[in-house]
């Protein structure tokens, strides 16, 4: 009798949420039956994992954050505690609580930093304090005032535009006669789903459960039969830097779709553009792309959980590149040349438009990234340790 519960529960749960973005589209749940264990690895990948809901009052567990706090000057500072409901910020000055805010939704896979922000109405407001996972450490957002606590930088739809699967958003006017953005609260899907790369898939669901016998796709775009330039742009929608924008929000972007056609693109234009973001225009850049037709699945295992380590990357190089002949580097450097291609041809640079301010202090933490122009660097004749 129980059990009997338990089943019906479990199947009333199974039955479809309508998704937020229209009856095209199934919901990656759905994806889990026939495509398992792509769907369980890329439960690990950073892109599924890039934003969540921190709404339960044990969310936070996951991302091992610290209690603790970020000191301005002797007289404001902010707090980091544990209190009901989940984890808060909360401002300080002359030691008196002047405000308090829960961390209610998490930007950021934890692959260098987190950056969090409360809900104010319908509203996603920035928190002052992001985390950063390799130095520990709780730091002043980037772009924030270095003297003084800020709560009132909202987030923009276009954050959660390469951040999250979708958000419907509405634009209001305020009183002074500005545009605002709100969004819609329940239309929120956290996280990259299967349908934001591969496009709504309804149909393509809805044909294989009626046709079990049938093990071609159907109603799915096929990656590996697009052209060059389209498969680089369905990874480029979101890795070509945050000036990028379209009238209509990049979430309906699918496989085949141009961005090209956006008034708004801008190729490589000789001088590099910020790392931060920019991997499309810096990797069009270079020979290996031009020539070679990379593209970036050459290197990247787009479903995988696992941190692929430089050696791994190196042989993806040597793959195309057998006997290079390296005249000018010195000797001592030889050893690298099967394990490790990555820091002399794509140095790790650092982001000019974001830095991280250290707690009691005015110096900033760099945000460091990879450049993808791939090339010979004069200067780095020696690779770093
Ligand atoms: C009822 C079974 C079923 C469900 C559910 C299903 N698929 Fe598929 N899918 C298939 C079959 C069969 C193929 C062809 C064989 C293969 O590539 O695995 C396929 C192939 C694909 C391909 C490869 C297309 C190509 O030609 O390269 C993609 C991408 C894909 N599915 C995405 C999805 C996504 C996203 C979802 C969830 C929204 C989903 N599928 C749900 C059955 C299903
Ligand atoms: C960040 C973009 C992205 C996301 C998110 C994504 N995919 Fe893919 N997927 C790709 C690319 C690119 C390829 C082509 C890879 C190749 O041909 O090696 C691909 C290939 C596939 C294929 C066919 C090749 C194969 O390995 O069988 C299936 C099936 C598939 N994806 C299903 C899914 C499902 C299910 C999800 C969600 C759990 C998902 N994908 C999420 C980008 C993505
Ligand atoms: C919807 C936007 C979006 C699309 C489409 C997208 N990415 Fe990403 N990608 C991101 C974001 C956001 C991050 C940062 C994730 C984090 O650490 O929070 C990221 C991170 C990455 C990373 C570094 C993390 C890791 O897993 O090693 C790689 C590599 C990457 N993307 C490759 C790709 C490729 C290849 C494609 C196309 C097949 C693609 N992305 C499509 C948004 C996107
Ligand atoms: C054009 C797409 C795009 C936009 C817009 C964008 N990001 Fe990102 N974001 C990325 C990509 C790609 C990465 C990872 C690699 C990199 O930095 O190039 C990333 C990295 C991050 C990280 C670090 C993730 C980690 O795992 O360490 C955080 C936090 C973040 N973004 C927050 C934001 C916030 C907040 C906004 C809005 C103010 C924003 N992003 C706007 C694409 C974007
Ligand atoms: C799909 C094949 C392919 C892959 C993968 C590839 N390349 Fe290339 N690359 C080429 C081709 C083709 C050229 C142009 C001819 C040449 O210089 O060999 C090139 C050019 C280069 C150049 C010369 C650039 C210049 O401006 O003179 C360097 C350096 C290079 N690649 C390094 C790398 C490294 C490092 C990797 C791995 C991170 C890599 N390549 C991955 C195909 C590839
Ligand atoms: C020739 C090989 C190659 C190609 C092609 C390539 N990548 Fe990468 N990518 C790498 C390597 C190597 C790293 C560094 C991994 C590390 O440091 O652990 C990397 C790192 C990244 C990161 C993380 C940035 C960081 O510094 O943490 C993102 C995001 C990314 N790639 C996106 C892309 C996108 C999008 C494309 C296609 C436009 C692409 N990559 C094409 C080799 C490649
Ligand atoms: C210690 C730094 C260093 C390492 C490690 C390194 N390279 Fe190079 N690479 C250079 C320099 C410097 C040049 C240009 C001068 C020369 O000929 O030595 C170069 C040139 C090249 C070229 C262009 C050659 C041409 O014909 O113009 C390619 C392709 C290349 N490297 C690929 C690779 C690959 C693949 C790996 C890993 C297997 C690798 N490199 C490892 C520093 C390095």
């Amino acid at each position: 009798m129980l059990s009997s519960i338990v089943i019906v529960i479990v199947q009333c749960t199974q039955i479809k949420e309508k998704d937020s973005r229209g009856a095209a589209y199934a919901g990656s749940t759905t994806c889990n039956s026939c495509h398992k264990n792509i769907a369980d690895s890329y439960a690990h990948n950073a892109h599924f994992n890039t934003s969540g809901f921190l709404t339960s009052a044990t969310a936070t567990d996951s991302l091992t954050l610290p209690i603790g706090e970020f000191v301005f000057n002797e007289k404001t500072k902010v707090g980091i505690e544990k209190r009901k409901g989940g984890l808060y910020q909360i401002a300080y000055i002359n030691g008196k609580e002047v405000k308090a805010e829960r961390l209610d939704f998490v930007f950021g896979a934890g692959l260098s930093a987190y950056t969090f922000a409360f809900w104010y109405g319908k509203k996603l407001m920035q928190m002052p304090l992001n985390y950063l996972t390799k130095e520990h450490q709780w730091v002043n957002s980037p772009g924030f005032p270095a003297e003084q606590i800020y709560f009132g930088r909202p987030i923009i739809a276009r954050c959660l535009e390469c951040h999250t699967s979708y958000v419907d958003k509405k634009l209001i006017q305020t009183n002074d006669l500005k545009e605002e953005e709100e969004f819609v609260k329940g239309s929120l899907i956290a996280g990259i789903d299967c349908e934001r790369c591969h496009g709504p898939a309804t149909k393509h669901v809805e044909f294989h459960q009626q046709n079990p016998e049938v093990k071609e796709a159907t109603h799915m775009v096929s990656y590996q039969s697009l052209p060059l330039s389209r498969r680089i742009d369905m990874c480029g929608v979101c890795h070509s830097g945050i000036e990028l924008q379209s009238l209509t929000p990049t979430f309906f972007f699918k496989p085949g779709d141009t961005l090209r056609s956006l008034p708004q693109y801008s190729a490589f234009t000789g001088k590099d553009p910020d790392v931060h973001g920019n991997q499309k225009q810096l990797l069009e850049a270079g020979l290996c792309y031009i020539i070679g037709k990379t593209d970036c699945i050459s290197c990247h295992e787009i479903h995988n959980e696992n941190k692929v380590s430089l050696k791994i990357y190196s042989q993806k190089c040597i793959s195309c590149h057998q006997n290079v002949a390296h005249t000018k580097i010195e000797e001592k450097d030889n050893a690298l040349l099967s394990t490790n291609c990555i820091d002399c041809h794509m140095p790790v640079k650092e982001s000019s438009a974001i830095g991280f301010q250290v707690s009691n202090s005015k110096d900033k933490i760099p945000y460091k990234v990879r450049t993808h122009r791939i090339a010979v660097y004069k200067d780095l004749l020696k690779a770093e340790k």
